[in-house]
């Protein structure tokens, strides 16, 4: 691991290209997410090797359930597999897996899936990998809006607290409670748009654009954002 100060401490990442990936080479569009599995997994390890202690994902947002049938199925079935697969690897590497977004719109099998591997994983300390699965920025903002209005309506004696509410009082009600926002936040495949990703977290995240097509976006391209990275004069809207 190496020792600096520079290092992020949570790197997040729009990984986008896939389709294009394999259309290129006269594929399936499905033939790029599963490609793009082994980025993620050679992102991940480089994310270790740099000490960056939260990676975080957008793997489907609540804008893919949009897509034809075969490809949202495909996706899932790869997020599946995934887990299956790696496992034993987050053990190892003491990866915490976590997964954030609107999970009442995946399937219960998956549900359970996911919650095993999160369970097993709960107390791995190395890395948090954060998987964004049917999220979107302003769903997370209503749906924070929503839980406290609903605790507050539950218990009337508590609207006093709402003027004294500050912003780290209302981002607890976020899905990303207990995690820092992200520090930089990567782009893949020439698009220059958040996309409705962490709106409320992004605030002040280094944004990081690349041509890069994520099935080709590996452990020296992460490499490449983290320098870039290291170059930022992050000032918070102060003078220095
Ligand atoms: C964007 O490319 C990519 C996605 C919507 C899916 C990303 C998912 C994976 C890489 C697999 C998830 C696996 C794990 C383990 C997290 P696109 O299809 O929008 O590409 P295009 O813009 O070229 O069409």
């Amino acid at each position: 691991m190496e020792n600096n100060d520079k290092i992020p401490l949570h790197v997040s990442i729009i990984m986008d290209g896939n389709g294009r990936w394999a259309k290129e080479r006269g594929k399936e569009r499905c033939f790029g997410h599963a490609e793009g599995v082994e980025s993620v997994r050679s992102c991940t390890e480089e994310a270790i090797r740099k000490g960056v202690k939260y990676l975080s994902l957008f793997a489907f947002s609540e804008e893919n359930w949009n897509r034809p049938e075969a490809e949202v199925n495909a996706l899932m079935e790869l997020m599946v597999k995934a887990m299956v697969n790696e496992l034993p690897t987050f053990l190892k590497n003491g990866i915490r897996f976590i997964v954030l977004g609107n999970r009442a719109r995946l399937d219960d099998s998956l549900n359970e899936m996911i919650d095993e591997c999160m369970e097993k994983t709960a107390g791995c300390g190395n890395l948090s990998l954060v998987i964004f699965m049917s999220y979107s920025g302003r769903w997370d903002i209503l749906q924070a809006a929503k839980k406290l209005a609903l605790e507050l309506a539950a218990d009337p004696s508590r609207s006093a607290e709402v003027s004294g509410m500050g912003l780290e009082d209302f981002s607890r009600y976020l899905v990303t409670s207990g995690i820092p926002d992200p520090d930089l936040i990567i782009r893949t495949s020439g698009e220059l748009r958040i996309s409705n990703y962490l709106l409320w977290q992004c605030a002040y995240s280094e944004l990081y654009f690349t041509d890069v097509l994520w099935p080709d976006f590996r452990a020296e391209e992460f490499d490449a954002a983290i320098q870039e990275y290291a170059k930022r004069d992050r000032r918070y809207g102060k003078v220095k």
